[in-house]
């Protein structure tokens, strides 16, 4: 599993760093996970986010429920469905939830002081955030590179339908955004689990008003959820590249 993880994230090394920066940013990122599996507890419905982040998250909790810990858990993608599978979680399809998740762990690309956040950089915000809905805590875990303010550094990640996507993105555009199709690793377009299209939006400039954001961008029909999250976090755990944590 561990040689799948860092195969897995060593092909996301941005150009701009180097692959000692890179472990560091793993250290964080672990601290983060690790110190988040201490708030679950036996009998819990866990929604288990998607990312590098949560992979630690997963592998940690994991570990727990193979030394004893009952819990069930929901996954939001199916990324984070085969790890937890093959770390022996017990998982929950999500069609059988009837009760609200206990405590959900995610990850995010940008969070602000206001614990704001853009999600989306693994494609499965529309599942994080209708599971987050869904749960009644949310606790973020981030490394420190992913502390901002104001949000609009990342790329803004957009689902849209497939059906005539060129049309979508052209209404986007009509209305000043600059959008760009994701592609996946062999350049054809990257399909989100639940077969759409992303769409990352590039701002340039602060996001100042993220709800409002959010709502101009759900008016355009073909626009399925965008990554901007906002009043839905309880607890955000921040892992330092000295491998401490800091909670807010
Ligand atoms: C996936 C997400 C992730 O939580 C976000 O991209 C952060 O990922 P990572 O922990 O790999 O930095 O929203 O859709």
């Amino acid at each position: 599993l561990y040689s799948v993880g860092f195969k897995f994230f060593y092909d996301f090394i941005p150009s701009f760093m180097t692959r000692a920066d890179f472990n560091s940013i793993l250290v964080a990122k672990k601290a983060a996970a690790t110190a988040a599996v201490d708030f679950i507890q036996d009998g819990m419905l866990v929604g288990l986010g998607t990312g590098s982040t949560v992979f630690y998250f997963i592998e940690a909790l994991g570990q727990r429920c193979r030394a004893g810990l009952n819990i069930t858990a929901v996954a939001t993608s199916q990324q984070s469905f085969h790890q937890a599978q093959s770390c022996g979680i017990s998982l929950k399809d999500s069609e059988t939830v009837t009760s609200l998740v206990d405590l959900m762990v995610d990850g995010a690309d940008e969070i602000d002081p206001n614990k704001n956040m853009i999600k989306g950089g693994g494609g499965a915000l529309f599942r994080e955030k209708l599971l987050a809905e869904a749960s009644r805590r949310l606790i973020i875990i981030v490394d420190e590179t992913k502390l901002v303010n104001p949000l609009g550094m990342s790329p803004l990640p957009v689902e849209v339908a497939r059906f005539l996507y060129h049309r979508t993105l052209q209404r986007l555009e009509d209305q000043g955004y600059q959008g760009k199709l994701r592609l996946g690793r062999n350049q054809t377009p990257f399909v989100t689990d639940n077969g759409n299209y992303i769409i990352d939006i590039h701002y340039n400039r602060p996001i100042q008003h993220p709800a409002d954001e959010h709502m101009h961008l759900k008016s355009i029909t073909g626009v399925v959820e965008t990554g901007l999250f906002f009043n839905i976090v309880e607890r955000v755990i921040i892992g330092y590249q000295d491998g401490y944590t800091r909670e807010s």
